[in-house]
């Protein structure tokens, strides 16, 4: 789906969602969340039930009305003292058993079966670096973030960090793992249906936390594979007049200073690969629909987009403007 924002019912219903689970380890906690809500609703209706029944007992009168401290009579005594007993066994044996779903829920989804693909993901302020690790180092590929998976197999996430703690949360997927500087983890994902499913990053990081999103796109092991493909292949040259003059803005601007385009002078590291651009779904880290007003707009003025973010603006004509976007929507 190029170009097309998350409706707002979509993330209500499956599109970043804990209760659409599409994997083993996210239906594990799905369940967990179910036995929660029914645990959690039924002592809620319990407590209430008492708390009406003691409102209305106590309206009924018995004993002294004007001596609050008289004591219950001893039958009314023993059976306060059963019943506060048996609540407080039962409050216990209901944390503890919601204890033991909860470790068990945790042991399960530690680990998964299978031949794991590896990814390095490294969180900065505001996007997510992604690059697929290979034994074959021309083999290794680099996109920003949209992570590409194939469907039935289980994904090793690799997560760091270089500036300050996020979060990698892809809730269709798996709970949170944090990104801590100098502290590397890695959390198992797998998709057990196609789909794109939308990440967020959930640790407060700054200004633009909340533009630090990602997609995760499962899809069949065939498509997933001649997409790596693609993705290993160097930028397209350009193929006509128009690119060409756009790739020759691009290198005159300071852009090949930080973003990288595979088989031109643009080798900077600290921003997003661009050498597949117009392959992803959104521009910014999920902030914008990957279209062409869109990635003009950004181009231009970047820090009314996404107020703090690295990328400064940049003056062009639109001639240089027309040329630029036609260069970068070549980047397939
Ligand atoms: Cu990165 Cu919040």
């Amino acid at each position: 789906m190029p170009g097309q924002s998350a409706p707002a019912l979509a993330v209500a219903f499956g599109w970043q969602s804990v209760l659409d689970s599409a994997g083993p380890q996210a239906a594990r906690i799905e369940d967990l969340w179910w036995v929660y809500f029914w645990v959690c609703a039924a002592v809620f209706v319990l407590v209430f039930l008492a708390l009406v029944m003691a409102v209305f007992r106590g309206r009924r009168g018995k004993g002294d009305p004007t001596d609050p401290g008289a004591p219950h009579p001893p039958a009314s005594e023993r059976r306060l003292t059963r019943t506060v007993a048996g609540a407080t066994a039962a409050t216990a044996v209901i944390l503890i058993g919601l204890l033991v779903a909860t470790v068990a829920a945790s042991r399960a989804t530690s680990s998964l079966p299978g031949d794991p693909l590896t990814i390095e993901l490294t969180g900065q302020q505001w996007w997510w670096q992604v690059r697929y690790e290979d034994p074959t180092p021309s083999r290794m590929v680099t996109t920003a973030n949209e992570i590409h998976i194939p469907v039935g197999r289980p994904v090793r996430v690799k997560t760091r960090s270089t500036d300050v703690i996020h979060s990698f949360w892809v809730p269709n997927l798996h709970g949170k793992r944090d990104l801590i500087p100098g502290r590397p983890s890695e959390i198992l994902i797998q998709a057990d249906r196609p789909g794109v499913f939308r990440g967020q990053c959930a640790e407060f990081c700054g200004y633009q936390h909340a533009n630090m999103a990602l997609l995760v796109v499962a899809e069949p092991p065939e498509t997933f594979a001649a997409w790596y493909e693609a993705q290993l292949q160097p930028a397209r040259p350009p193929s006509d007049a128009l690119q060409q003059r756009g790739k020759v803005v691009f290198e005159a601007l300071p852009c090949p200073l930080c973003h990288t385009i595979a088989g031109t002078q643009a080798s900077g590291k600290t921003a997003p690969d661009l050498t597949h651009l117009a392959s992803r779904r959104m521009l910014a880290a999920g902030t914008l629909p990957n279209t062409r007003g869109h990635l003009g707009g950004w181009i231009l003025d970047p820090q009314t987009i996404k107020p703090g973010n690295k990328m400064p603006a940049v003056s062009l004509g639109s001639d240089d403007l027309r040329a630029l976007l036609a260069y970068l929507e070549s980047l397939r």
